[in-house]
């Protein structure tokens, strides 16, 4: 059990803070919000002057559902919330989910106020049935004190800004009870654009290059990063859900981490891209010595660009999603009549969840341009590749976007077809 006094002087003050994690004090970038009361699936909070986004609410919703599922199938729940700004996640742990503890930690002591104002609502408790406690430590300590402690946490929420998540991997997988969920959250809307591949190679052990389809990476490279902490540790993680979102751009992801190894290296990989062509390809580590593109582009240094080793298995597991929309309609939050934002999410994930699908997505506009004709309507396209045998959903990530298992050499020739366009036409 947690022994921790939220007042230990060592906390406040660590002897080498690192530069990267020093972002705890308000800056000026519009989203400090000024203290206000707030209103979240009708629960009432301030912000005070902490960093609170409402766009955030959709990756609240989520992380909620996915807590109370797992309190739902193991009948307990002990929520860790490391970077807890004004602690809305902390009070939605404990209102929603009914967590049976939650620890809200942030590193700035001057949110404390905020935070045990949003807490009160909830009877804090005494002793062995305390439901919540607030700490204002570095999340790596926090989470280090607690790995020492054998406190362990069934769900850990890390909601740090840029590349810190790769800071916290490590400690928070130790600190993660068996069968644990672990939700990150990376807003490094650079590095997953490839515009720093030294960077991400550092925080996330893989080079990023630029690629069409960046967003996406963004979720595989935070995936692929915390698959490799986690084989250091000997265990093997589960995507559950992965939700990109523009504002940020956030990119969060809700992890399983188990004991063992991930099998073959199955999944963690590499993807190329093909300028000269537009195909999309994923190779395994076996094959890295044979990575080139059958339009022969690949003999053009500059035409194939590959990054990795990344994620490439399914961004979602489709059971479990599943499983998350049944809970999300018995809360009436889902399924009244008029598609909600995130009965729409839930559904377009469950779509990309199929395995068939590659990874990454073709934009419509690549293809017209490619295939020099206006663009079909993405339903009528969609329509066409899957009477050809081919996989397809929409993206959650990109407007109009296609997932599928299909080359761009045929996407352009259906597409083609589709308005009436000789293939063979130059
Ligand atoms: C993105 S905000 C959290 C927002 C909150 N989770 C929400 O949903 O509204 C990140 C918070 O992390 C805190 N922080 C930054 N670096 C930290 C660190 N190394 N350890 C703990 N907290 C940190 C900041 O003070 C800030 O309040
Ligand atoms: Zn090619």
């Amino acid at each position: 059990m947690l022994t921790l006094s939220p007042k230990a002087p060592f906390l406040y003050k660590p002897q080498n803070p690192n530069p990267k994690t020093q972002h705890y004090k308000p800056q000026t970038n519009g989203t400090y919000c000024k203290s206000e009361l707030q209103s979240e699936r009708g629960l009432e909070f301030e912000t005070g002057e902490t960093f609170f986004r409402h766009e955030s609410a959709k990756g609240r919703d989520l992380g909620v559902l996915a807590a109370s599922l797992y309190n739902q199938s193991k009948g307990k729940l002990r929520v860790l919330d490391a970077l807890c700004g004004c602690g809305i996640r902390s009070l939605r742990y404990l209102m929603e989910a009914k967590a049976d503890f939650v620890l809200a930690n942030d590193a700035n002591d001057e949110h404390r106020r905020v935070i045990l104002d949003n807490l009160k609502r909830v009877d804090r408790g005494f002793g062995d049935e305390r439901k919540w406690v607030v700490t204002h430590l570095d999340a790596n300590r926090l989470l280090s004190e607690c790995y020492l402690q054998k406190d362990f946490f069934d769900l850990i929420d890390i909601d740090s800004f840029g590349s810190d998540i790769s800071l916290f991997l490590r400690s928070a997988m130790n600190t993660l009870s068996f069968d644990g969920l672990l939700y990150v959250t990376s807003t490094d809307g650079h590095s997953s654009g490839g515009h720093h591949p030294d960077h991400t190679l550092a925080a996330y052990g893989a080079y990023v290059r630029p690629m069409p389809f960046s967003n996406e990476v963004g979720l595989r490279m935070l995936i692929g990063g915390a698959v490799r902490e986690a084989s250091v540790l000997g265990y093997y993680i589960t995507p559950l859900f992965s939700y990109y979102s523009y504002h940020g751009p956030v990119f969060r992801v809700m992890l399983r981490v188990n004991r063992g190894k991930l099998l073959e290296n199955r999944h963690y990989g590499f993807i190329t891209y093909c300028n000269k062509c537009g195909d999309s390809q994923e190779f395994s580590w076996a094959e890295l010595g044979q990575i080139s593109c059958s339009c022969n582009g690949s003999h053009d240094s500059s035409a194939l660009v590959i990054s990795g080793p990344l994620w490439i298995g399914p961004l979602h597991s489709a059971a479990y999603i599943s499983e998350m929309i049944n809970l999300a309609g018995e809360w009436g939050w889902i399924g009244n009549g008029a598609e909600t934002d995130l009965e729409k999410l839930l559904k377009q994930m469950l779509d990309e969840s199929d395995p068939r699908l590659k990874s990454g997505y073709i934009k419509m506009d690549e293809v017209a341009s490619r295939a020099k004709i206006n663009s079909p309507p993405l339903r009528t396209m969609m329509s066409a590749m899957q009477k050809e045998g081919y996989a397809t959903s929409r993206s959650h990530i990109a407007l109009n976007a296609i997932k599928t298992d299909c080359p761009m050499s045929e996407c352009i020739r259906i597409a083609k077809e589709l308005q009436g366009v000789n293939s063979f036409a130059v």
